[in-house]
């Protein structure tokens, strides 16, 4: 079971509940793949998926999770729900917590909304994603995919290239490499990177040509254009001449390389369609495993509770 209350950051999960995680989820990935897929574990929970920023994976994958696992799902989107109309976030968070909901899935563009919600309601907060802030649920399903194909992290080169400083998912990925024994790097230009790349555990090469050889894993972010007023670079042309993955840069990647991506992709800016279709990229199975890693989070949250109270 995961002790922290809530998700917030991957720090609040420790190296042994990162385990635990991947090892729940092979079993709901197993479950994923019968015909009948649902299972009556948080039968009576009511969880509430509270998206207000736009999501396509994050989103259905933990209403999939949280149906799979009999819990009852409300969903609300920024467009749905009484923020439009000037309602505060903390007025948010006492409506529901009124309503006497086990849990609530958010994302939201300011990163510190998860923080705000947790520490006003009686719910556990799972992160979603929160600005530029983190995106604990994505870490922990890349972290599956990584495991599975390489069978640990451990000693491992992860290559994060791309627009570091607006990714929440950088933020998450980085440290949690670290502290599991990857050795992860950014490549990115420097105004693509954060202040302190240190604080978040990583190196930093400003070439993806010099390193790509030696990367166990190619993983390749989004420009965030949402979260900043213009590029930080002169053109996106040049940006891809330097950092996207294409054709010609597949050549250096090595035979046993995983080129991963969070999504949503930017086709032919950051990763090329031939690089998507190489047996290398794994995307597709990192969008597999949130649904059974998400299944695996609200079980080690929610999923004991019962047992433990009686
Ligand atoms: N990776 C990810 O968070 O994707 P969505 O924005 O579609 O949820």
């Amino acid at each position: 079971m995961i002790k922290s209350k809530h998700l917030i950051e991957i720090d609040d999960v420790t190296n042994d509940e990162i385990y635990e995680v991947l090892e729940n989820a092979r079993t709901f990935k197993e479950i994923n793949d019968r015909p009948l897929k649902k299972l009556p574990t948080l039968r009576g929970k009511t969880i509430v998926n509270l998206f207000l920023e736009p999501s396509t994976r994050t989103r259905s994958s933990f209403e999939l999770a949280e149906k799979r696992l009999s819990a009852d799902s409300l969903n609300f989107s920024a467009s749905s729900s009484a923020t439009v109309k000037g309602e505060s976030l903390l007025d948010t968070a006492e409506t529901f917590d009124a309503m006497k909901v086990d849990m609530v899935v958010a994302r939201h563009k300011y990163g510190g909304y998860c923080r705000i919600l947790a520490d006003h309601m009686e719910a556990k907060i799972v992160n979603g994603g929160d600005g530029i802030h983190q995106h604990p649920t994505q870490t922990l399903l890349d972290l599956f995919t990584m495991v599975e194909r390489m069978g640990t992290v451990e000693g491992k080169t992860i290559g994060i290239i791309g627009d570091i400083v607006h990714s929440r998912v950088a933020g998450s990925l980085a440290p949690a490499l670290a502290r599991l024994g990857a050795h992860p790097i950014f490549i990115a230009p420097p105004s693509y990177l954060p202040a302190v790349p240190d604080a978040l555990g990583a190196e930093v090469s400003y070439s993806l040509d010099a390193v790509l050889p030696e990367l166990d894993v190619v993983y390749l972010l989004r420009i965030q254009g949402e979260r900043a007023s213009g590029l930080s670079v002169p053109s996106l042309r040049e940006y891809t001449m330097l950092y996207g993955m294409d054709l010609r840069r597949l050549a250096s990647v090595r035979e046993d390389a995983l080129i991963m991506h969070p999504g949503p992709m930017n086709r032919g800016v950051e990763i090329s369609p031939e690089v998507i279709a190489d047996p290398r990229a794994v995307v597709l199975d990192q969008v597999n495993a949130g649904v059974a890693v998400r299944m695996a989070v609200m079980y080690m949250m929610l999923g004991g509770e019962d047992e433990a109270a009686a």
